[in-house]
């Protein structure tokens, strides 16, 4: 293991030599195309960066990066895929995050009402300061209604699991499903205190919510259908916008009337109630439901996976914890629990729900990896793989491997500040200044609380676990009930 120092090195550190970014982005439009293919069929995307890894002894180099041609104008990327060079990432003195969210393309406007939402812009663009403020804001706000909401819906799924699975003998339930409608109600009650099933959208927010994002980022997907349809209609030529326009004006008309007193907010702020309400859509959509629909079924897949004794482990200082408090969840119950905050982060380390980030050199600067320093130009693109970082061996011993308690104690702790997923360090904050996730505190929060509403009700549980879209698939198959209560 090594100690990181700071882009730069320390000043006792030797130097690291200079060298030239290895790689080439080989023919123009044909290369792209090649590695492409590669990328989504030939390889998979975890092959088509190790085997250039090893191709170039070095983990800083020259690709280009799906979709391509002609969903984008211009490929070419520097990846950096270790842990000391990623975070360039986050230093957005030498980033510009401008439009760069989805990677080489960027989704027509016309999809979120002809404005680019704070995802988009640099923090360097007056607004991205307003409307970050306005939802750091609102996410403070509502902090006393997580826990008591977050139980409430996801209780109700787990019931549902229960009667799915007695059903019939080898009856299976799917958490991805019961995740959906579950996570959407429970965003827009926690976020807005209305849920949207109890308002003219009823039942069809989450399919009109998955719609929408798909027409976003269907350029990074593949379906399993055949290559040539996939090729045609999601990688080379974008969706047109105007077939889920209706879908948009129904969740927007949910924003509208259910965010009224946040869109208040927003023009004490100085922005207008339209771009205000749709950012309060895109960071309730597409960020928050896009992300739980990714995290959760990523948390409870390391779960399934992990040895059983975990399960044991965490049911006892789980139950342990809230029996101390009176039988109730509480901020202070789960701030106790060590093994549970620590399989949050260990299941975002190994699988980072947002597993691509991007920025642009705003200057000529030096990259700085392992073993080396390389020059990187203005205005060329970085783009960091990052599980390749979190996973980066000579920071996690094992780091491939899903290790529970791996945070837990003084020396886990240290680890902390190589956890990622929230585009910026565990042990740092988002603010108006950088391009961190909004709402971090709430997503660890919310995670945690998914183990723990679960280890309440359960000893343990199997399920089947496969890949889709995004994330993980995980089909719940056989649910062990609680034995006792701590
Ligand atoms: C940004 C992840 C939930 C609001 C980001 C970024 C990541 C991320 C990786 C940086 C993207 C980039 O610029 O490359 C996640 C995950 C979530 C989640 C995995 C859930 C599991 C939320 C929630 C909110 C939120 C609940 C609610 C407000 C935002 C906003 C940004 C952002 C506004 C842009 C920040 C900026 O422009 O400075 N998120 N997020 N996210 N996230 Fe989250």
């Amino acid at each position: 293991m090594v100690n990181i120092q700071p882009e730069g090195g320390g000043n006792e550190e030797p130097l690291l030599p200079m060298k030239e970014i290895p790689g080439s982005y080989g023919i123009p439009f044909l290369s792209p195309i090649r590695d492409r293919l590669n990328f989504y069929y030939f390889q998979g995307q975890d092959d088509f960066f190790k085997s250039r890894i090893q191709q170039y002894d070095s983990t800083v180099f020259r690709v280009n990066m799906p979709p391509g041609p002609f969903m984008a104008r211009n490929s070419q990327v520097i990846a950096v895929l270790d842990a000391k060079s990623f975070p360039v990432l986050f230093d957005v003195s030498k980033v510009e995050k401008r439009d760069v969210l989805t990677g080489t393309y960027m989704p027509s406007t016309s999809l979120t009402g002809g404005y680019r939402v704070c995802s988009y812009l640099d923090p360097s663009e007056p607004t991205h300061a307003k409307i970050k403020q306005l939802l750091l804001t609102l996410i403070a706000s509502r902090k006393s209604y997580v826990i008591p909401s977050f139980r409430s819906f996801y209780a109700s799924l787990f019931q549902t699991m229960e009667s799915e699975l007695a059903a019939s003998t080898g009856a299976k339930s799917d958490f991805n499903k019961l995740n959906d409608t579950t996570a959407f109600d429970f965003l827009g009650d926690v976020h807005f205190g209305i849920r949207p099933s109890s308002t003219s959208l009823g039942t069809e927010g989450p399919s009109k919510a998955n719609k929408w994002l798909f027409f976003q980022l269907c350029p990074l997907l593949t379906l399993g259908l055949p290559k040539i349809l996939e090729e045609l209609f999601l990688h080379t030529f974008p969706l047109p916008s105007f077939l889920a326009k209706s879908d948009y004006k129904d969740l927007y008309g949910y924003f509208s009337s259910a965010a009224a007193s946040v869109l208040d907010t927003a023009e004490k702020l100085g922005l207008s109630r339209e771009e205000a309400c749709h950012n309060l859509l895109f960071a309730t959509i597409f960020n928050s439901y896009g992300g739980a629909k990714v995290l959760f079924p990523g948390i409870l897949k390391c779960l399934a996976l992990a040895d059983p004794r975990l399960h044991s482990r965490l049911a006892e200082e789980i139950r342990s914890a809230v029996k101390a408090e009176g039988g109730k969840v509480t901020l202070a119950a789960i701030e106790k629990m060590e093994l549970t905050k620590s399989v949050v982060y260990e299941a975002l380390r190994m699988d980072p729900p947002v597993k691509f980030q991007y920025g642009k050199a705003k200057h000529d600067l030096v990259i700085e990896s392992h073993d080396a320093r390389y020059k990187v130009s203005k205005g060329e693109m970085i783009f960091g793989y990052q599980p390749l970082a979190t996973q980066d061996t000579k920071v996690f011993e094992n780091g491939g491997e899903f290790v529970g308690d791996r945070f837990v104690g003084n020396e886990g702790k240290k680890l902390l500040k190589h956890v990622l997923w929230s585009n910026g360090h565990e042990t740092e904050s988002p603010t108006v200044r950088n391009k961190q996730c909004a709402g971090k505190d709430f997503v660890i929060l919310v995670g945690r609380l998914l183990v723990v509403e679960f280890f309440l009700r359960y000893d343990t549980f199997t399920a089947e676990v496969g890949t889709i879209m995004f994330g993980s698939q995980v089909t719940v198959t056989s649910l062990t009930k609680a034995s006792s209560s701590g």
